[in-house]
């Protein structure tokens, strides 16, 4: 079985159960002074000629972006609670290409496309400021292009699972079913561990 496409099912299911944690991710990196860094992110899935792909959005003066680009490889964990599945990713990555960033930036609320610009024109994403109240001031004082498009500095990332390992902890018993999948040529090896 592709453990990919069940994960893109397991995923769906979790929609339609209006799961919160549906389309979410929290994404590890290791930063530049060698610590451990997680943060939650929206996991998209494009429609591309090659299929669907898993996809994250940032923002380029975030550190992140140069801890994912630089390394080529992110770890990725999705609970969803409405099944009570848990999956981790280990990923490699592809930049976006810069049309399909660009158009799937136009469908993000006004807010987080104005503060791409802040990032952009005034300060990296993840600076410290001063106070809550000169965000609002500088961001509402930016100037924006119109039309407005998306800032040179948002980003996407395709990230591609090599090995995916899946919890279930739906079973009877109450030993959990722990799978790990190593990609191998055009398919999947599985293996069972200790959960
Ligand atoms: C539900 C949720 C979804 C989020 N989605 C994104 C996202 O898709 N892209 C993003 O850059 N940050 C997203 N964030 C914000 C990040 O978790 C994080 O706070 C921000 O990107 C700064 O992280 P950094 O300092 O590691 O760069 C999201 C946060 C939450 C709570």
């Amino acid at each position: 079985m592709d453990p990919l496409a069940r994960f893109l099912a397991d995923r769906a299911q979790a929609r339609t159960a209006e799961d919160p944690c549906a389309n979410l991710c929290v994404a590890a990196t290791v930063d530049a002074d060698g610590e451990p860094q997680a943060r939650t992110l929206v996991l998209r899935e494009l429609d591309t000629t090659s299929g669907t792909r898993l996809a994250i959005f940032c923002n380029e003066t975030s550190p992140k972006w140069r801890e994912m680009s630089n390394s080529s490889r992110i770890a990725l964990s999705v609970f969803l609670p409405s099944s009570n599945l848990q999956y981790r990713l280990q990923c490699t990555t592809v930049p976006i290409p810069v049309e399909t960033v660009h158009e799937s930036w136009q469908l993000r609320p006004d807010a987080p496309k104005r503060l791409d610009w802040f990032y952009t024109l005034t300060m990296p994403q993840s600076a410290p400021i001063e106070s809550r109240d000169l965000l609002l001031m500088k961001c509402a004082g930016l100037e924006l292009p119109d039309p407005l498009i998306a800032p040179e500095t948002a980003r996407g990332l395709y990230v591609i699972p090599e090995v995916i390992e899946k919890l279930d902890l739906n079973q009877p018993d109450g030993i959990h079913d722990r799978r790990l999948y190593q990609r191998r040529g055009e398919g999947w090896i599985e293996k069972f561990l200790v959960p």
